[in-house]
Protein backbone atom coordinates (compact mmCIF):
# COMPACT_ATOMS: atom_id res chain seq x y z
CA UNK A 1 0.00 0.00 0.00
CA UNK A 2 1.23 3.76 -1.19
CA UNK A 3 1.14 6.42 1.36
CA UNK A 4 -1.72 8.27 -0.36
CA UNK A 5 -3.58 5.24 -0.10
CA UNK A 6 -3.95 5.65 3.77
CA UNK A 7 -6.97 7.75 2.69
CA UNK A 8 -10.40 5.83 3.28
CA UNK A 9 -13.06 5.29 5.87
CA UNK A 10 -12.99 2.09 8.03
CA UNK A 11 -15.56 0.95 10.33
CA UNK A 12 -15.06 -0.39 13.95
CA UNK A 13 -17.88 -2.50 15.02
CA UNK A 14 -19.06 -2.77 18.05
CA UNK A 15 -17.50 -6.60 20.08
CA UNK A 16 -20.17 -8.41 21.64
CA UNK A 17 -19.43 -11.31 23.94
CA UNK A 18 -22.24 -13.86 23.24
CA UNK A 19 -20.38 -15.56 26.57
CA UNK A 20 -17.43 -14.65 29.00
CA UNK A 21 -16.22 -17.12 31.37
CA UNK A 22 -13.82 -16.01 33.56
CA UNK A 23 -11.34 -18.86 34.46
CA UNK A 24 -8.87 -17.04 36.97
CA UNK A 25 -6.44 -14.43 37.50
CA UNK A 26 -2.51 -13.67 36.59
CA UNK A 27 -0.25 -12.83 39.07
CA UNK A 28 -0.26 -8.83 37.37
CA UNK A 29 -3.75 -8.53 38.53
CA UNK A 30 -5.25 -9.20 34.87
CA UNK A 31 -8.07 -11.94 34.45
CA UNK A 32 -8.12 -15.01 32.87
CA UNK A 33 -11.01 -15.20 30.21
CA UNK A 34 -13.11 -17.55 27.94
CA UNK A 35 -14.90 -15.64 25.79
CA UNK A 36 -17.10 -16.00 22.50
CA UNK A 37 -17.31 -12.19 20.44
CA UNK A 38 -19.16 -11.71 17.19
CA UNK A 39 -18.63 -8.20 15.73
CA UNK A 40 -21.81 -6.86 14.07
CA UNK A 41 -20.69 -4.60 11.21
CA UNK A 42 -23.66 -2.36 10.87
CA UNK A 43 -23.06 -1.27 14.54
CA UNK A 44 -20.01 0.68 14.46
CA UNK A 45 -17.94 3.56 14.88
CA UNK A 46 -16.56 5.32 11.91
CA UNK A 47 -13.27 6.52 11.32
CA UNK A 48 -12.05 8.93 8.71
CA UNK A 49 -8.04 8.84 7.52
CA UNK A 50 -6.50 11.09 5.20
CA UNK A 51 -2.86 12.32 4.50
CA UNK A 52 -1.89 15.48 6.58
CA UNK A 53 0.69 18.09 7.44
CA UNK A 54 0.99 16.57 10.99
CA UNK A 55 -1.60 14.53 13.05
CA UNK A 56 -4.52 15.54 14.14
CA UNK A 57 -7.18 13.62 15.83
CA UNK A 58 -10.81 15.17 15.77
CA UNK A 59 -13.92 13.38 17.66
CA UNK A 60 -17.60 14.01 16.49
CA UNK A 61 -20.70 11.77 16.49
CA UNK A 62 -23.46 11.29 19.44
CA UNK A 63 -20.61 10.06 21.98
CA UNK A 64 -18.12 12.39 21.38
CA UNK A 65 -18.09 14.07 24.48
CA UNK A 66 -15.16 12.85 26.70
CA UNK A 67 -13.20 11.14 24.63
CA UNK A 68 -9.82 12.87 24.52
CA UNK A 69 -8.59 14.27 21.05
CA UNK A 70 -4.93 14.68 22.38
CA UNK A 71 -1.96 11.42 22.47
CA UNK A 72 -3.82 9.94 25.47
CA UNK A 73 -6.64 8.83 23.08
CA UNK A 74 -6.13 4.90 22.28
CA UNK A 75 -5.94 5.78 18.31
CA UNK A 76 -3.29 7.95 18.78
CA UNK A 77 -1.32 5.48 20.80
CA UNK A 78 -2.06 2.83 18.11
CA UNK A 79 -0.51 5.12 15.39
CA UNK A 80 2.21 6.33 17.55
CA UNK A 81 2.89 1.69 18.03
CA UNK A 82 2.49 1.44 14.26
CA UNK A 83 5.02 4.41 13.06
CA UNK A 84 7.49 3.35 16.30
CA UNK A 85 7.30 -0.41 14.19
CA UNK A 86 7.05 0.51 11.13
CA UNK A 87 10.29 2.94 11.58
CA UNK A 88 11.97 0.00 12.43
CA UNK A 89 11.29 -1.70 9.27
CA UNK A 90 12.29 1.07 7.18
CA UNK A 91 8.89 2.34 6.30
CA UNK A 92 7.42 5.88 6.74
CA UNK A 93 4.04 6.46 8.11
CA UNK A 94 3.29 10.19 7.21
CA UNK A 95 1.10 12.21 9.42
CA UNK A 96 -2.93 12.13 9.48
CA UNK A 97 -5.57 13.77 9.98
CA UNK A 98 -8.41 11.22 11.49
CA UNK A 99 -11.79 11.78 12.54
CA UNK A 100 -13.56 9.23 14.82
CA UNK A 101 -17.29 9.65 14.52
CA UNK A 102 -18.10 7.75 17.58
CA UNK A 103 -21.52 6.11 17.04
CA UNK A 104 -21.12 3.45 20.16
CA UNK A 105 -21.37 4.55 23.63
CA UNK A 106 -18.40 3.97 25.64
CA UNK A 107 -17.61 2.02 29.17
CA UNK A 108 -20.00 0.03 27.67
CA UNK A 109 -18.41 -3.30 27.18
CA UNK A 110 -18.49 -3.40 23.62
CA UNK A 111 -14.54 -2.55 22.38
CA UNK A 112 -15.05 1.32 22.46
CA UNK A 113 -11.77 2.54 22.08
CA UNK A 114 -9.84 -0.76 21.30
CA UNK A 115 -12.06 -0.87 18.43
CA UNK A 116 -11.15 2.04 17.15
CA UNK A 117 -7.48 1.68 17.56
CA UNK A 118 -7.88 -2.17 16.14
CA UNK A 119 -9.78 -0.67 12.89
CA UNK A 120 -6.96 1.55 12.47
CA UNK A 121 -3.91 -0.90 13.37
CA UNK A 122 -5.90 -3.46 10.86
CA UNK A 123 -5.55 -0.72 7.97
CA UNK A 124 -1.94 0.17 8.78
CA UNK A 125 -0.89 -3.03 8.61
CA UNK A 126 -1.73 -3.23 5.08
CA UNK A 127 1.12 -0.89 4.57
CA UNK A 128 3.85 -4.17 4.66
CA UNK A 129 3.12 -8.00 5.97
CA UNK A 130 6.14 -8.10 8.86
CA UNK A 131 4.52 -4.53 10.04
CA UNK A 132 0.92 -6.47 10.20
CA UNK A 133 2.27 -9.06 11.83
CA UNK A 134 4.26 -6.81 14.23
CA UNK A 135 0.83 -4.60 15.48
CA UNK A 136 -1.03 -7.84 15.66
CA UNK A 137 1.45 -9.14 18.29
CA UNK A 138 1.51 -6.10 20.05
CA UNK A 139 -1.93 -4.58 19.86
CA UNK A 140 -2.89 -6.24 23.15
CA UNK A 141 -0.33 -3.48 25.02
CA UNK A 142 -2.67 -1.42 24.00
CA UNK A 143 -5.90 -3.05 25.53
CA UNK A 144 -6.77 -6.90 26.22
CA UNK A 145 -9.67 -6.44 23.40
CA UNK A 146 -7.44 -4.89 20.72
CA UNK A 147 -6.09 -8.18 19.31
CA UNK A 148 -10.07 -9.46 19.02
CA UNK A 149 -10.84 -6.19 17.59
CA UNK A 150 -8.46 -6.61 14.83
CA UNK A 151 -9.64 -9.97 14.05
CA UNK A 152 -12.97 -8.61 13.19
CA UNK A 153 -14.89 -11.71 12.61
CA UNK A 154 -16.48 -14.51 15.36
CA UNK A 155 -13.58 -15.52 17.88
CA UNK A 156 -13.53 -17.76 20.98
CA UNK A 157 -10.76 -15.90 22.81
CA UNK A 158 -8.40 -17.01 25.77
CA UNK A 159 -5.82 -16.13 28.20
CA UNK A 160 -6.41 -11.79 29.11
CA UNK A 161 -8.45 -12.12 25.45
CA UNK A 162 -5.18 -11.95 23.48
CA UNK A 163 -5.23 -15.87 22.18
CA UNK A 164 -7.86 -15.87 19.37
CA UNK A 165 -9.34 -19.03 17.49
CA UNK A 166 -11.96 -18.12 14.59
CA UNK A 167 -14.75 -19.62 14.89
CA UNK A 168 -17.34 -20.54 12.43
CA UNK A 169 -20.95 -19.33 12.65
CA UNK A 170 -22.89 -18.90 9.58
CA UNK A 171 -26.33 -18.78 11.45
CA UNK A 172 -27.58 -15.68 10.11
CA UNK A 173 -29.45 -14.52 13.79
CA UNK A 174 -30.59 -10.98 14.43
CA UNK A 175 -28.92 -9.14 17.34
CA UNK A 176 -30.24 -5.93 19.37
CA UNK A 177 -27.95 -3.65 21.80
CA UNK A 178 -29.38 -1.69 24.27
CA UNK A 179 -27.75 0.54 26.21
CA UNK A 180 -29.19 2.24 29.63
CA UNK A 181 -26.71 5.05 28.87
CA UNK A 182 -24.55 4.67 31.88
CA UNK A 183 -21.20 3.73 32.17
CA UNK A 184 -19.47 0.86 33.89
CA UNK A 185 -16.08 1.12 34.58
CA UNK A 186 -14.58 -2.06 33.53
CA UNK A 187 -11.40 -2.30 36.49
CA UNK A 188 -14.40 -1.50 38.61
CA UNK A 189 -16.05 -4.41 37.62
CA UNK A 190 -13.12 -6.86 38.05
CA UNK A 191 -12.06 -5.75 41.15
CA UNK A 192 -15.47 -6.41 42.39
CA UNK A 193 -15.62 -9.76 41.45
CA UNK A 194 -16.23 -12.61 44.11
CA UNK A 195 -15.53 -15.65 41.89
CA UNK A 196 -12.56 -15.73 39.93
CA UNK A 197 -12.14 -19.57 39.03
CA UNK A 198 -15.53 -20.22 37.06
CA UNK A 199 -15.37 -23.59 35.13
CA UNK A 200 -14.41 -22.68 31.14
CA UNK A 201 -16.85 -22.52 27.94
CA UNK A 202 -18.41 -25.85 26.56
CA UNK A 203 -16.94 -27.58 24.14
CA UNK A 204 -17.70 -26.22 20.85
CA UNK A 205 -18.82 -28.31 17.43
CA UNK A 206 -16.11 -28.56 15.37
CA UNK A 207 -16.94 -27.27 12.47
CA UNK A 208 -18.60 -24.24 14.35
CA UNK A 209 -22.47 -23.42 14.82
CA UNK A 210 -24.62 -23.37 11.00
CA UNK A 211 -27.37 -22.92 12.46
CA UNK A 212 -29.36 -20.47 15.57
CA UNK A 213 -30.58 -23.15 16.90
CA UNK A 214 -26.99 -24.65 17.92
CA UNK A 215 -25.69 -21.35 18.45
CA UNK A 216 -28.19 -21.53 21.52
CA UNK A 217 -27.77 -24.45 22.58
CA UNK A 218 -24.56 -24.08 22.83
CA UNK A 219 -24.98 -20.43 24.55
CA UNK A 220 -27.40 -21.69 27.22
CA UNK A 221 -24.43 -23.83 28.61
CA UNK A 222 -22.67 -20.67 29.12
CA UNK A 223 -22.99 -17.59 31.18
CA UNK A 224 -21.48 -13.99 31.26
CA UNK A 225 -19.48 -13.91 34.81
CA UNK A 226 -19.09 -10.30 34.73
CA UNK A 227 -22.91 -9.57 34.96
CA UNK A 228 -23.94 -10.47 38.49
CA UNK A 229 -21.24 -8.50 39.57
CA UNK A 230 -22.01 -5.30 36.86
CA UNK A 231 -25.65 -5.31 37.36
CA UNK A 232 -24.80 -4.71 41.54
CA UNK A 233 -22.66 -1.73 40.67
CA UNK A 234 -25.49 -0.49 37.88
CA UNK A 235 -29.11 -1.98 38.80
CA UNK A 236 -29.99 -0.12 35.15
CA UNK A 237 -28.15 -3.32 33.33
CA UNK A 238 -31.04 -5.68 35.33
CA UNK A 239 -33.64 -3.26 33.74
CA UNK A 240 -32.41 -3.43 29.98
CA UNK A 241 -31.96 -7.29 30.27
CA UNK A 242 -35.30 -7.41 31.41
CA UNK A 243 -36.91 -5.34 28.95
CA UNK A 244 -35.28 -7.49 26.28
CA UNK A 245 -36.49 -10.48 27.59
CA UNK A 246 -39.80 -8.95 27.58
CA UNK A 247 -39.24 -8.80 23.35
CA UNK A 248 -38.87 -12.90 23.54
CA UNK A 249 -35.68 -12.99 22.55
CA UNK A 250 -33.83 -16.08 22.51
CA UNK A 251 -31.30 -15.00 24.96
CA UNK A 252 -30.65 -11.94 26.71
CA UNK A 253 -27.49 -10.95 28.53
CA UNK A 254 -24.66 -8.47 29.11
CA UNK A 255 -21.68 -7.98 26.80
CA UNK A 256 -18.16 -7.54 28.42
CA UNK A 257 -18.42 -5.76 31.96
CA UNK A 258 -21.70 -3.87 30.89
CA UNK A 259 -23.49 -1.69 30.92
CA UNK A 260 -24.49 -3.12 27.29
CA UNK A 261 -26.61 -5.81 26.99
CA UNK A 262 -27.79 -7.72 23.74
CA UNK A 263 -30.76 -9.78 22.74
CA UNK A 264 -30.72 -12.84 20.30
CA UNK A 265 -33.42 -13.05 17.82
CA UNK A 266 -33.83 -15.48 14.65
CA UNK A 267 -34.03 -12.86 12.12
CA UNK A 268 -32.29 -9.15 11.82
CA UNK A 269 -35.68 -7.98 10.94
CA UNK A 270 -37.07 -9.28 14.38
CA UNK A 271 -34.52 -7.26 15.55
CA UNK A 272 -35.34 -4.58 14.52
CA UNK A 273 -38.74 -4.72 15.10
CA UNK A 274 -38.07 -4.99 18.75
CA UNK A 275 -35.93 -1.92 18.50
CA UNK A 276 -38.14 0.02 17.06
CA UNK A 277 -40.92 -1.26 19.63
CA UNK A 278 -38.35 -0.45 22.52
CA UNK A 279 -37.45 3.03 21.44
CA UNK A 280 -40.48 3.95 22.11
CA UNK A 281 -41.30 2.68 25.50
CA UNK A 282 -37.64 3.65 26.23
CA UNK A 283 -36.38 6.81 24.49
CA UNK A 284 -33.73 7.50 26.77
CA UNK A 285 -32.10 4.28 25.85
CA UNK A 286 -29.14 3.86 23.22
CA UNK A 287 -31.11 0.61 20.98
CA UNK A 288 -29.75 -0.59 17.90
CA UNK A 289 -30.06 -3.61 16.23
CA UNK A 290 -28.27 -5.66 12.87
O1 LIG B 1 -6.78 -4.03 28.77
P1 LIG B 1 -7.75 -2.94 29.11
O2 LIG B 1 -7.08 -1.62 29.35
O3 LIG B 1 -8.89 -2.83 28.16
O4 LIG B 1 -8.41 -3.39 30.47
C1 LIG B 1 -9.02 -2.49 31.35
C2 LIG B 1 -9.02 -3.05 32.75
O5 LIG B 1 -9.88 -4.17 32.84
C3 LIG B 1 -7.68 -3.56 33.24
O6 LIG B 1 -6.93 -2.54 33.85
C4 LIG B 1 -8.08 -4.62 34.26
O7 LIG B 1 -8.43 -4.01 35.48
C5 LIG B 1 -9.34 -5.17 33.67
N1 LIG B 1 -9.13 -6.42 32.88
C6 LIG B 1 -8.82 -7.60 33.54
N2 LIG B 1 -8.63 -8.74 32.82
C7 LIG B 1 -8.76 -8.73 31.47
C8 LIG B 1 -9.09 -7.55 30.78
C9 LIG B 1 -9.27 -6.39 31.52
O8 LIG B 1 -8.70 -7.63 34.77
N3 LIG B 1 -8.59 -9.87 30.79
Amino acid sequence: MQDDELAGTLLAPAKVNLALHVTGRRADGYHLLETLVVFPRAIADRIEIEPADRDLLTVTGEFREGVPTDRGNIVLKALDLCRAQAGELGIGVPPLSITLEKNLPHGAGIGGGSADAAALLSHLARLDPALGERLASLSAGLGADVPMCMAGSPQVARGIGDELEPVALSAGFGILLVNPRRPVPTPAVFKALVNRSNTPLPAMPPKGFGTTEALLNWLKATRNDLQETAVSIEGAIAEAIGAIEREDALLARMSGSGATVFGLFETPEIARDRAERLRASRPDWWIRAA
